[in-house]
C-alpha cells in the first residue's frame, strides 16, 4: 500500500485511482460483455457478504434470486441496451442467503467501434433507508388515521352539539309557551276573582242588606207574639251572612289593594288573620313606595296571602312577622312564623305529585315577575318565606314612605 503522506511514493495515476476506488464507501464493479465480474472494490463485495476474490470472474447472477434475474433480463437490460444507462432498486442476495435492498446504477462501456466491452456497476445498500422510509410511511398512515379519527370525532361532536342546541331550543320554546300559559291562567284567575268579589259585594251583599232591613221593619211593626218565625234570630243569621259574604269578597280580591296599594293591603291582611287566629303580629315596611306595578303588587300580595294561609293551616304559631322593604333595585317580602316548621324536601315531593299547590304557586307567581322565593323551615323552629322581586321598570312611584 502506498504511503498516503508521500504522493511521490504512489507509482502511477491509475494506481492512485484504483486505491481511491478501493477505499470508496459506494460499491463499484466492472463486468465484461458476458456479465462476469472483472473488478470490484471492497465495498461492493462486502455489501453481498463476499470478498472480491470470491466474485471475480463469476457471473452477476450469483448475487440475485432467480425472479430478480428474470426481471432484470426481461425489463431492465433492454432499457440499458437502448439508453446505455439504467438505474433503479434491486433486491440483492447475500452470501448467507439473506436479502437486502440495493440502489444500482449500470452504464454500458463500448469500444470505439461501438462493440460492447462491458458494464460499470455502482451499488449502494439502502436497506436502512428503506426501513426508515417504511417506518415513516407507517407513522404517516398511523398519523393520517389519527387525523381522520379526530376529524370524525369532531364531526360527531359538532352533530351532538347541534342536536343539543336543537333540544335546548325546543326546551326553551316549550318553557316560554308554558310560562305564557301560566301567566295567562293567573291573569284570568285574577280577573275572575275581581269580578266575583265585586259581584258578591255589590249584589249579594246589597240583597242581604235589603233582606235585613225588611226583617227589621217586620220586627218593628208586628209584635213578636204575632209572628210564628223568630224574626230576631233571622236578622242575626242575615248579619252573619253579610259578614261572611264580605269576608269572602275580601279574600277573593281585597279592594284595598286596588284602592290604596300594596303596603296598606298587606298590613290589613296580616291584621285580619292575626285577629282571627290570635297571633301576636309585627308588620314592618321599610323604604317602600305605596304603589308598585300592578303585576308586582298582585304577585307580592298573593304570595303573602298563601304564606299567611299556610301559617294559619299548618304552623300552629303564636307570633307572625311580615316585613316588606325596598333594598336597592329589589323589593323584598319576608313572612316569618314561630310555628312547628316542616320538611321542605317532603313538601316538595308531595307538590311534585300534585298533592299540594301552594308552594309551587308562590314560586310561579314570583317567577312570572322575574322574582324568586326562598323558604327555610326547621321542625319546631318556625318557617321563613322570603320573596325577592326586581323593581325596574317601575311604572308608578309615589312618594317614598316609612311605615
Ligand atoms: N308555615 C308553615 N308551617 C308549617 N308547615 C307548613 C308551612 N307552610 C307550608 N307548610 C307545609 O308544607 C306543605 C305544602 O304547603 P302548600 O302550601 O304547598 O300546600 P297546602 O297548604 O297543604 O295545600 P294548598 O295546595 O291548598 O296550598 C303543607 O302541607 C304543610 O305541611
Ligand atoms: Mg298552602
Amino acid at each position: 500500500m502506498p504511503d498516503l503522506n508521500n504522493v511521490r511514493s504512489w507509482p502511477t495515476v491509475s494506481d492512485r485511482m484504483r486505491y481511491a476506488v478501493d477505499q470508496c464507501m459506494e460499491g463499484l464493479a466492472l463486468l465484461d460483455a458476458e456479465g462476469r465480474y472483472t473488478y470490484m472494490n471492497q465495498a461492493h463485495a462486502a455489501m453481498y457478504g463476499f470478498t472480491s476474490d470470491e466474485l471475480i470472474e463469476k457471473s452477476w447472477k450469483v448475487l440475485y434470486e432467480p425472479n430478480t434475474i428474470a426481471l432484470i433480463e426481461a425489463e431492465y437490460f433492454p432499457l440499458l441496451l437502448a439508453q446505455g444507462h439504467w438505474s433503479g432498486e434491486l433486491t440483492g442476495r447475500k452470501k448467507t442467503g439473506s436479502l437486502f435492498s440495493a440502489e444500482v446504477s449500470l452504464n454500458l462501456v463500448k469500444r470505439e467501434e461501438g462493440q460492447l466491452e462491458g458494464l460499470i456497476c455502482t451499488c449502494r445498500d439502502i436497506t436502512n433507508r428503506k426501513r426508515l422510509e417504511r417506518r415513516v410511511k407507517q407513522r404517516g398512515s398511523a398519523l393520517s388515521e389519527a387525523v381522520q379519527a379526530l376529524k370524525n370525532e369532531n364531526r360527531a361532536r359538532r352533530l351532538l352539539e347541534q342536536e343539543r342546541e336543537k333540544l335546548l331550543e325546543q326546551v326553551t320554546e316549550g318553557r316560554a309557551r308554558l310560562q305564557a300559559l301560566s301567566r295567562s291562567l293567573l291573569e284570568t284567575q285574577e280577573t275572575e276573582r275581581h269580578k266575583l268579589s265585586r259581584d258578591l259585594h255589590d249584589e249579594v251583599g246589597q240583597l242581604l242588606t235589603a233582606l235585613k232591613v225588611n226583617l227589621q221593619s217586620i220586627l218593628e211593626e208586628q209584635p213578636a207574639a204575632f209572628v210564628s218565625v223568630p224574626i230576631d234570630e233571622s236578622v242575626s243569621i242575615v248579619d252573619r251572612m253579610i259578614e261572611s259574604v264580605r269576608s269572602l269578597s275580601l279574600d277573593l280580591r281585597p279592594s284595598l289593594l286596588d284602592d290604596l296599594g300594596l303596603i296598606p293591603a298587606l298590613r290589613w291582611y296580616l291584621r285580619r288573620q292575626a285577629e282571627r287566629l290570635n297571633w301576636k303580629r309585627t308588620f314592618t315596611a321599610e323604604n317602600c313606595c305605596t304603589r308598585y306595578r300592578d303585576d308586582l303588587q298582585i304577585a307580592c300580595f298573593r304570595i303573602a296571602q298563601e304564606a299567611l294561609t299556610n301559617v294559619a293551616r299548618h304552623a300552629n304559631a303564636t307570633k307572625v312577622t311580615l316585613r316588606i322593604s325596598e333594598k336597592g333595585a329589589v323589593l323584598e317580602l319576608v313572612v316569618r312564623d314561630n310555628g312547628g316548621g316542616f320538611s321542605l324536601a317532603h313538601a316538595k315531593t308531595r307538590a311534585k305529585k300534585g298533592q299540594s299547590l301552594g308552594l309551587l304557586g308562590m314560586e310561579e307567581r314570583a317567577r312570572l315577575v322575574h322574582g324568586s322565593i326562598t323558604i327555610t323551615s326547621q321542625r319546631g323552629r318556625g318557617t321563613t318565606v322570603r320573596a325577592v322581586f326586581p323593581l325596574s321598570p317601575r311604572v308608578k312611584t309615589e312618594e317614598r314612605t316609612r311605615h
